[in-house]
Formats: C-alpha cells, sequence, structure tokens
C-alpha cells in the first residue's frame, strides 16, 4: 500500500462537495449501497468508460458490441450457476441481529478467510472467538443469494420471477448465436457490452468500491480452445495499456493470479488485477479463462447449438472464452485515489485532482478578472463560446475571487484556466493558469481556440 495515498475520508469529502458523487436518496436518509452521479461524476465516470470503448471497442477490429436488456429470462441465471452458486456467507450478530459477511468478519480480525468453505469459515470463527462490531456473538453461517429478484408482469409466480442481472456478462452469452448470425466473424472475436449490474451485497461498504447497483465493461473474447493461452496474454497486455491511460502507476497496481480453491466455479484460470486503494489492495478487475461453460450450459439448457464453424472447413466446437471484466466504480474510484494531491501554495493548504486532460469532467474554466466590469465580461463570454464550441466541457467561472476560483477547478481537476484581464482588452491575450504547477503565461487568444 502507497504510504502517500489520500484517506478514504478525503475523497468522499471531495467528491460530496464538488459534486461528483451522493449518497443515493440522501434526502429521504439514503439507501444502503446506492451512490448517485453528480454533475462533474457524471462526466469523469463517462470519460472513463469513453476510453475503455475507444481502447477495447474502437481501436480493434476484432470487437462486436451490445447493449441487452438488464432483465432476462430466468432461465439465464438457472444455467449460468447463478441461482444456485452466486452465494456469499451471511452470519448474525446473535443478540441484536444484524447481519454480516463471514469472510468480512474473519478479516477484519486479522484471519485470511480466502479459500475457505462456509464450514471452515464458522470453525474459524469459534476458533479465534469472532465476535461481531458489537462485541456480540455470531451465528452459523448461510448461504445467501445475491441476486435481486422480481416479477416480470402483473401475475406473481414461479414462471415470472425474473433478476436484475448480477454480470452483464450473460447478456453477451445470450446473444453470442445472434451476432454469428449476423456477421460471422473469424475467431477470435471479442462481444463488449458496458451497463449497470446488481448485487444484494449483504455489507455493501468502502464508499462506492462494493455498492448494490454498479456499472461494468465487460468483453467476452471468444476463441479456439487450442489458442486460449495467446488471447489470454494478447488481453492482459491490453489491460495493462489501459490502466495506463487511466494514469494509474505501475508499482500501484498488482496481479494476482487466483488460486484454484479460490476461483469461480466457471473459471480455469483468473487473474485479478489489484490496485493500492485507500481502504488497502483490492481487486480492480478480472480476466478470466471460462472456458467453454457458458456457451455450453446455454446449449444444454436452450437446446439450440451454440457451436461454430471454421469457415472452409468441417471443423465445429463450442468456442471457449476469456472474460476481462471492469467495474466502473472501482475504476473511478483508483483514479481518484491515484490523481488526489495536496500541496502548499503561499503558505496555505491546497487540493487537487492531477488528472489525465482526457478525463478531466472539465477541460477548461473562464473567467474574467472582475466580474462587475461589463467588458471583461463580454471579452471573457466571447473567449468561452469559441472555448466551448472546441472542446465541450469548458466552465465559465466567475464565482468569488480569483484564487477561490483557482481552488475551486483544482479540487475539480480542471487542467487550465483562463482569465481575461485588462490586458486582454489591449492585446487579444489571456492568462492560461496550469493545475498541476500553478504556473501562469501568456496566450494569444487566436492561438488557444485555434
Ligand atoms: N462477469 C464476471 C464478473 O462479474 P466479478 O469479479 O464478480 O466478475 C467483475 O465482477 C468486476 O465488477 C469486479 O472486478 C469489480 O470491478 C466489479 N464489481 C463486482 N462487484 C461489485 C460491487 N458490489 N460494487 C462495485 N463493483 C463491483
Amino acid at each position: 500500500m502507497n504510504e502517500e495515498n489520500p484517506k478514504i475520508e478525503d475523497i468522499v469529502s471531495l467528491c460530496k462537495r464538488r459534486g461528483f458523487i451522493y449518497q443515493g436518496s440522501e434526502v429521504y436518509g439514503g439507501l444502503s449501497g446506492t451512490w448517485d452521479y453528480g454533475p462533474l461524476g457524471v462526466l469523469l465516470k463517462r470519460n472513463i468508460m469513453n476510453l475503455w470503448w475507444q481502447h477495447f471497442v474502437e481501436a480493434r477490429d476484432d470487437m462486436y458490441a451490445v447493449d441487452a436488456a438488464i432483465l432476462m429470462n430466468q432461465k439465464v441465471w438457472q444455467a449460468s450457476g447463478h441461482v444456485d452458486t452466486f452465494v456469499d456467507p451471511l452470519c448474525e450478530d446473535t443478540v441484536n441481529h444484524r447481519r454480516y459477511r463471514t469472510d468480512h468478519m474473519l478479516k477484519d480480525n486479522g484471519i485470511n478467510p480466502e479459500g475457505m468453505t462456509m464450514e471452515q469459515m464458522d470453525a474459524a470463527v469459534v476458533e479465534h472467538g469472532v465476535k461481531s462490531p458489537d462485541g456480540n456473538p455470531l451465528s452459523q453461517s448461510r448461504s445467501f443469494n445475491m441476486m435481486f429478484e422480481t416479477v416480470v408482469g402483473p401475475v406473481a409466480d414461479d414462471k415470472s420471477i425474473s433478476y436484475l442481472r448480477p454480470e452483464t456478462a450473460q447478456g453477451i452469452f445470450t446473444n453470442f448465436k445472434n451476432v454469428v448470425d449476423s456477421f460471422y466473424p473469424n475467431l477470435p472475436f471479442g462481444i463488449a457490452q458496458q451497463g449497470k449490474a446488481f448485487r444484494n451485497e449483504i455489507a455493501p461498504r468502502d464508499f462506492i468500491f462494493r455498492s448494490r447497483e454498479f456499472e461494468q465493461m465487460e468483453i467476452e473474447y471468444f476463441v479456439h480452445p487450442d489458442d486460449w493461452q495467446q488471447s489470454f496474454d494478447e488481453l492482459l497486455a491490453s489491460i495493462h495499456q489501459f490502466l495506463e491511460k487511466l494514469g494509474l502507476s505501475p508499482e500501484n497496481v498488482h496481479e494476482l493470479d487466483v488460486p484454484e480453491e479460490e476461483r469461480a466455479h466457471y473459471s480455469k484460470k483468473t487473474i485479478d488485477i489489484e490496485y493500492d486503494f485507500p481502504i488497502g489492495r483490492e481487486e480492480l478487475l478480472g480476466l478470466a479463462y471460462r472456458t467453454d461453460f457458458d456457451l455450453s450450459n446455454i446449449q444444454r439448457v436452450s437446446k439450440k447449438s451454440m457451436e461454430y464453424q471454421i469457415k472452409g472447413t468441417n471443423e465445429r466446437f463450442v468456442p471457449h472464452v476469456i472474460e476481462p471484466s471492469f467495474g466502473v466504480e472501482r475504476a473511478l474510484m483508483a483514479v481518484l485515489t491515484e490523481s488526489y494531491r495536496e500541496d502548499e501554495q503561499n503558505g496555505e493548504k491546497r487540493i487537487y485532482l492531477a488528472l489525465p486532460e482526457y478525463l478531466a469532467p472539465m477541460r477548461m474554466a473562464v473567467s474574467p478578472l472582475l466580474k462587475n466590469k461589463p467588458e471583461l465580461v463580454e471579452k471573457a463570454r466571447e473567449v468561452y463560446s469559441a472555448l466551448k464550441k472546441k472542446h465541450g466541457n469548458v466552465m465559465w467561472d466567475d464565482n468569488g475571487n480569483i484564487g477561490k476560483r483557482y481552488r475551486r477547478q483544482d479540487e475539480i481537476g480542471t487542467p487550465e484556466c483562463v482569465v481575461i484581464d485588462f490586458d486582454t482588452l489591449e492585446d487579444d491575450t489571456v492568462t492560461v493558469r496550469d493545475r498541476d504547477t500553478t504556473e501562469q503565461r501568456r496566450v494569444a487568444i487566436k492561438e488557444l481556440i485555434g
């Protein structure tokens, strides 16, 4: 863990103060595990998702995209194993009946639960005398399915049960045949999807790190079974390139080759990419070799062939799959962690976000030096309109004195502030102030908007 990492409270406080992220349903006391994105959070999140899209979809010629429905036929989740096995171990404080994840209770007490069965976790609770956060004995664990169940249509019976999807992946697998029929791509090829996922986490915590509603960016990359390792390695290298584009320092990013007993039921090899978050080293994303687990299950349950025929040959088989799976919120939290900086300017503490220019919610801010001088305001409005036309994400800022404006823009990560002063009226130049160095330079308006 990087000693210089900010504290989680610093990030939460900045996010709320500056309009990035608010607690979901805050006005009614909140809804645990949900978060709302404010005006700047929406932009930062969208920039991260767009960067992913450019990197993994647009820049490649072997990717196809889908946007599947969130509600799916219940058979999807039966075939995928989620109905039976998408569970976490739940235990209860035997006095006040508050509920916890048993593995979290162990972890919080310095015991590593990785690879333990539920019975082994219960035994560890007893052996180490682990108590609830309120100091009471814990009950034995039971399996808790994390899917949100709902009813589709006006009749509530077994057949109308559906679930809010707990991963976007199944919307890709169920469209594999459609994409092959429409495009018949050569193997290997991928199908990508971005969108919401929902998990009824027993204990959502650590800000947006573990939420009940979040967003995923996933690829199912279909390969010949003999070639899986090559594609796995290629995608792993591409993931590292993407993380660099996010601005994450390689020393904060770690690969964990997940041992067999800890891998998801469908995976033959998984590398978790972990990041040094303020809450510790935790999973940022996963890269899994899912074999033909999903397509074969779909074939078995739907009775429709998921086989792929190599063009010009009689070779037919169910393709195997490599899956890079990203959580948008975790990527966003890593970006905030990495870019959060504190320094001192003119004897005063300053907070700023050193975001890469292409991720910053605002590319520039434009201000008249004094807002009560109509000639300055008029000129500043002209410059603002031209820059907004050029960049789109440009903010007009005439609130408070110039020092306050700089501080506000630093905190939201705006790379440059443009100030129109009396000299501008004479020589058509403006002051451009750099966020990271705070250095100011004089630039001709023509050059700036050119
Ligand atoms: N399709 C595979 C899959 O969903 P996962 O490891 O369960 O795998 C993938 O989830 C990624 O989704 C995680 O690495 C993480 O970034 C994100 N994620 C999972 N659960 C999350 C939660 N409760 N809150 C925020 N992000 C979550």
